[in-house]
């Protein structure tokens, strides 16, 4: 994607293990390649770096890149811990360097266009969301499905409720490798009573990214990669007053379903040249810094709940504390 770009240039390929790097070496011939992170951050040419290892080598290869003056794009999440994430942001803050972190799906059309059904108010007061993230695969062996699957969820909440939520609930098992979960639900508790329950999991028979918004007035059904992937449907129950005591009335309303037009655009394109813009022009888009520290503290919070009984923890707090 990189090598696509407008006003960018691939300079440098970097992997220590020699087969991919080869792989990636022959595919972009005008690239330097190397073995040794050192070798770019000690390239005075170079502007800007982008890191997509794994989650728990974020926080040191990130610091180094900043360290040697190099605007830095980092994979989500952007590091192992809320403590570390801290770091990085004010170190790049104090520096004066972009520092981004790969939420890809705030790049997503239907991610964006949900945002602006929800600005408008389209479905009402939102009640409760469902979301389903699941896959068979790939088992990660350093980290559970909190932190590789999580972050999109987290992400795209914040991104649509601006907000974190005040108690967080998991519970989890580690099936196909132990210590490993490879299976989790997590129940998420905002201030305005909305809930949210996310199930994600490496254990699954066909892939599914779906989630279900449902509001006072219309309920929404967005489905990654489904051709149509955002379905508002206006229907909802309504409780009309009882007349006499004990008498409840409910009346179901079903009206039309309809499927917004969803711009095409490449997700991973927009995000990465919104990070080649900010670059160029100086700071990320506002907001960044704060969500992208957001979401580590949800999944430290998650993880916590989940290797505790599934306590609920507020993640709001300075180190996440169970309420
Ligand atoms: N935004 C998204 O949609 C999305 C999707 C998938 C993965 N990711 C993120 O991307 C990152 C990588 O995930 P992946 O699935 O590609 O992992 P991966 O294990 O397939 O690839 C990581 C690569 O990093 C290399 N590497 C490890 N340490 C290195 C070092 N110190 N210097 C140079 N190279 C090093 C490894 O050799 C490997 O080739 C993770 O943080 C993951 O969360 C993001």
């Amino acid at each position: 994607v990189i090598a696509e770009v407008d006003d960018a240039c691939l300079s440098w390929l970097c992997d220590t293990d020699t087969d991919r790097l080869a792989r990636m070496a022959r595919r972009y011939a005008g690239a330097q390649a190397t073995t040794r992170a050192e070798d770019l951050f000690a390239d005075p040419d170079l502007d800007a770096i982008l890191i997509a290892t794994p989650v728990f080598s974020h926080f040191s290869l990130a610091q180094q890149s900043l360290q040697a003056g190099k605007h830095t794009f980092v994979e989500k999440p952007l590091a192992g811990s809320s403590q570390e994430a801290e770091l990085l942001l004010a170190q790049a803050e104090a520096d004066g360097l972009v520092l981004m972190c790969g939420h890809t799906f705030l790049y997503s059309p239907p991610v964006r266009t949900v945002k602006q059904i929800l600005e408008r108010g389209e479905l009402g007061d939102l009640q409760f969301i469902s979301s389903s993230r699941v896959n068979l695969g790939l088992h990660q062996s350093d980290v559970s499905v909190l932190w590789d699957l999580a972050p999109h969820d987290f992400s795209i909440l914040h991104h649509w409720l601006g907000e974190l939520p005040v108690a967080v609930r998991a519970s989890g098992r580690d099936i196909a490798i132990p210590g490993i979960h490879d299976v989790a639900f997590v129940t998420m508790r905002y201030g305005s009573g909305l809930l949210a329950n996310l199930e994600m999991s490496w254990l699954a028979p066909s892939k599914l990214r779906r989630t279900v918004l449902v509001g006072s007035e219309k309920m929404l059904v967005y489905e990654d990669g489904a051709p149509e992937a955002i379905r508002i449907y206006d229907k909802g129950v309504v409780h009309d007053d009882p007349e006499t005591f004990g008498e409840y009335q409910l009346s179901y309303r079903t009206g039309d379903v309809i499927s917004p037009r969803i711009d095409s655009s490449e997700p991973l394109a927009l995000e990465i040249g919104d990070f080649v813009r900010s670059v160029r022009s100086g700071g990320p888009p506002a907001g960044h810094g704060e969500l992208c520290l957001d979401v580590v503290r949800l999944i430290e919070a998650a993880e916590e709940s989940l290797t505790g009984d599934g306590a609920e923890i507020c993640p709001t707090a300075d180190s996440p504390v169970v309420v």
